[in-house]
C-alpha cells in the first residue's frame, strides 16, 4: 500500500501554532507575523467556520509558509483541505477511513494517538510522525518516554497542554520532532490585530526551542 504520511516534515520549525479563526482576514497578517517571529508552519483547525477560507488565503498569499489543516476529523474534509490549498493535515484522533481518504489523494497526514495500540496499528499502515493528543492528558513527558523504549520508530508531534513553560522538556526528548499548541495565537491578540505579539511570541517559542 503507498503510504502519503511523512516522517520529517518539510518545514523547519519545532513549534507548531494550532490555530483557531474567528475571521479569515486574520489569516494572512497572521502567516506574516509568524514567518516573522521565525515560525514557518500553521495548523489552521477546522474548528471555526473561517478555516477554509483562511487556508485559501494563505495559500496564495503566503506560498512560504507550510500550511496544515487541523481538526480533519472526517473523510470529506479530505478533499475540502485540499482543495483550500493545504499541503498537509493533522488530526486530534484517526480511523481506517481517514487514513483510506489521505492515502487515495495523496495527502501528507499527522495522525493523532492517544495509546500503545494506536501507534502501533498507524505504524501498520505506514505513518512514523503522530500527533500525541491530548499530549498532557494522555501523560505527557512521562506517556513520551514509556512509549519510545519499546517503540523507538515512531516521532511524535505533542499537543495539548504544551507551552512555553514544559516545551523544551517536549522538544529534548528524542522521540519528539516537533509540538504543538494553541499559546502562540492566543484569541484577543487575533482579535486586537496585534501581530506584534505574535511575531514575539513565535520568537520565544524558537528560542526555546533551538535550547531543546
Ligand atoms: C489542539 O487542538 O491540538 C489542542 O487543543 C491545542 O492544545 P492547547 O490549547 O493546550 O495548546
Amino acid at each position: 500500500m503507498t503510504t502519503t504520511c511523512f516522517s520529517r516534515p518539510a518545514f523547519t520549525s519545532r513549534v507548531v501554532p494550532v490555530i483557531v479563526l474567528a475571521d479569515p482576514a486574520h489569516a494572512v497578517p497572521l502567516a506574516h507575523a509568524l514567518l516573522e517571529g521565525g515560525i514557518d508552519v500553521m495548523e489552521i483547525t477546522l474548528r471555526s467556520d473561517a478555516a477554509l477560507v483562511a487556508i485559501e488565503a494563505v495559500a496564495k498569499a503566503v506560498p512560504q509558509m507550510h500550511l496544515g489543516a487541523g481538526t480533519v476529523t472526517r473523510v470529506a474534509e479530505v478533499q475540502r483541505v485540499i482543495d483550500a490549498g493545504a499541503t498537509f493535515a493533522l488530526s486530534p484522533g484517526c480511523s481506517d477511513a481517514l487514513v483510506e481518504a489521505v492515502q487515495t489523494a495523496q495527502l501528507p497526514f499527522i495522525p493523532g494517538v492517544m495509546t500503545p495500540g494506536e501507534v502501533m496499528q498507524r505504524r501498520e499502515q505506514g505513518f512514523r510522525l503522530m500527533k500525541l493528543f491530548p499530549a498532557q492528558q494522555a501523560g505527557g513527558l512521562g506517556m513520551l518516554k514509556a512509549l519510545g523504549a519499546p517503540i523507538p520508530d515512531v516521532q511524535f508531534c505533542p499537543t495539548g497542554g504544551v507551552s512555553p513553560e514544559n516545551l523544551r522538556d517536549f522538544l529534548a526528548l528524542p522521540n519528539v520532532t516537533m509540538a504543538g499548541g494553541s499559546w502562540l495565537t492566543p484569541a484577543d491578540a487575533l482579535q486586537q490585530g496585534d501581530w506584534a505579539r505574535i511575531t514575539r511570541l513565535a520568537r520565544e517559542a524558537v528560542a526555546l526551542s533551538l535550547l531543546g
